[in-house]
């Protein structure tokens, strides 16, 4: 007879699925003595840190080299073999033994994929035995807070053949009254700037993570439509609503030199900080993702001294979810904020612990998908239980984004009148004085 208070792990089963950009990628499924069981899907990313844990493909011919049979025998194999009969509440226990089994800095024998599945899947199973929703499995007895989600409109980089240079342009909705409010604000912002791009005849699909496909002649032209969506929306630019870039840097600069493809032009670190620094002035931007290339440590802290009193910097491919570079990161002042993306770090633990680093130093904490996603929800659990403050998924289109979002409408009505919204106290600058102090700019 089985033990319905006995949670140790009975069975682990990798599967191949598929993910939005019709990829393979690892599924985990993980059953319990007691019966529960948890699944969970790794993401992929298409514009990585040069330090993120090893995506494991096979190469070859097969789905252009995508396949990931060898990752899915490391879980049905070795994975499998060593958490049978552990307990899968010790998430901290079972995610050190992963990564022990693999043994590599980069987790690159096992695959950083074949990890957080496993990891995700486990914190899955162990949530379903406690008979508790993800989100409150992880929090406990803590307060949490709907997160500030960040929400493509405009997609770009890496993921739009690299039609503009600049990654990601999103909006931020801070003084919205709650999580649902902001996704309302968004919808307006989304509709307005399709219109714009179709009255302009520059409506051409969309980019990976279902922001509009980029037909833009220079980077700037889409902070002006941006802006002028925000405004078509009847929303105040930088007041109820702030526009958030990822520059991605990494992809286009590395020594300290930057081409900008599109613009046609190359540029020092220098240079490349003060074309964002005009922006800044010039667009109601709030927050700046990755503004210098992985490599560039000494023009991240130059920027964050520069911009770090009136805009949120994150760390994305420069700090590669580790712990330990957001320590380093927290003492030299590179950067006011940490993306926490788990398959940079290779299981829920490690995620976690560079989340607690970024939260001890003060910085903004933002948990984020990738640009190759599926129907998995994980992170918007990840994002509340872990009161992170922030949440960025993609865009507002095509179901895997969508999945993620609505999945965080539900939290939000689980909680009800107890649901408090994170809003301007997400950001790891002063709204107000930002504001005081640009409002003195445009008077003098
Ligand atoms: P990626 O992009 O998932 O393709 O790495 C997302 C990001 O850079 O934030
Ligand atoms: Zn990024």
């Amino acid at each position: 007879m089985t033990d319905a208070t006995d949670a140790t792990i009975a069975t682990v089963r990798g599967r191949r699925v598929w993910d939005s950009r019709g990829r393979p990628t690892v599924e985990v499924e993980v059953a319990l003595a007691n019966g529960a069981s948890g699944r969970a899907i790794a993401p992929a990313g298409a514009s990585m840190g040069s330090g993120e844990a090893v995506d494991l493909r096979d190469g070859g011919n097969a789905f252009g080299g995508q396949d990931v049979t060898n990752a899915l025998a490391g879980v049905n194999g070795p994975i499998a073999s060593a958490l049978r009969s552990l307990d899968a509440y010790d998430q901290s226990g079972i995610d050190r033994l992963l990564m022990q089994l693999d043994g590599t800095p980069n987790l690159s024998r096992l695959g950083g994929n074949a990890l957080v599945a496993t990891s995700m899947a486990v914190l899955h199973a162990a949530a379903a035995s406690s008979r508790q929703p993800l989100w409150r499995y992880l929090a406990g007895d803590d307060a949490v807070r709907m997160p500030l989600p960040e929400i493509q409109i405009f997609g770009g980089g890496a993921h739009a053949a690299r039609r503009v240079d600049v990654q990601d342009f999103m909006i931020m909705c801070p003084s919205a009254g709650s999580f649902s409010e902001a996704l309302e604000w968004t919808a307006e912002v989304y509709r307005a700037a399709g219109a714009i791009m179709k009255r302009a005849g520059k409506l051409q699909g969309v980019a990976d993570e279902g922001g509009y496909w980029p037909a833009f002649d220079t980077n700037e032209e889409a902070l002006e439509a941006l802006t002028q969506a925000i405004m078509d929306s009847g929303l105040r630019p930088g007041e109820d609503v702030g526009i958030s870039l990822d520059i991605a840097a990494s992809e286009f600069g590395r020594n300290g030199r930057y081409t900008l493809a599109l613009d046609g032009r190359t540029l020092d670190t220098a240079q490349l900080s003060d074309m964002l620094g005009r922006w800044l002035d010039a667009y109601p931007i709030i927050s700046i993702e990755d503004p210098l290339a992985e490599d560039d440590e000494a023009g991240f802290r130059q920027f964050t001294q520069a911009y770090g009193s009136r805009c949120q910097i994150i760390g994305d491919d420069f700090l590669v979810t580790n712990a330990a570079r957001v320590e380093a990161a927290a003492s030299s002042r590179a950067v006011n904020a940490v993306l926490i993306k788990p398959n940079q770090a290779g299981t829920v633990s490690e995620a976690r612990a560079a989340l607690r680093a970024g939260k001890q130093a003060g910085f903004g904490t933002i948990v984020s998908a990738r640009s190759g996603e599926t129907e998995d929800v994980t992170i918007a659990h990840l994002a509340v239980g872990w009161n992170a403050g922030q949440l960025k998924v993609g865009s507002f289109s095509r179901s895997e984004r969508m999945a993620k979002w609505n999945e965080v409408l539900r939290i939000e009505e689980a909680l009800g009148a107890q649901a408090r919204f994170s809003g301007w106290a997400a950001l790891p600058f002063d709204h107000s004085a930002a504001a005081a102090s640009a409002s003195c700019r445009t008077n003098s």
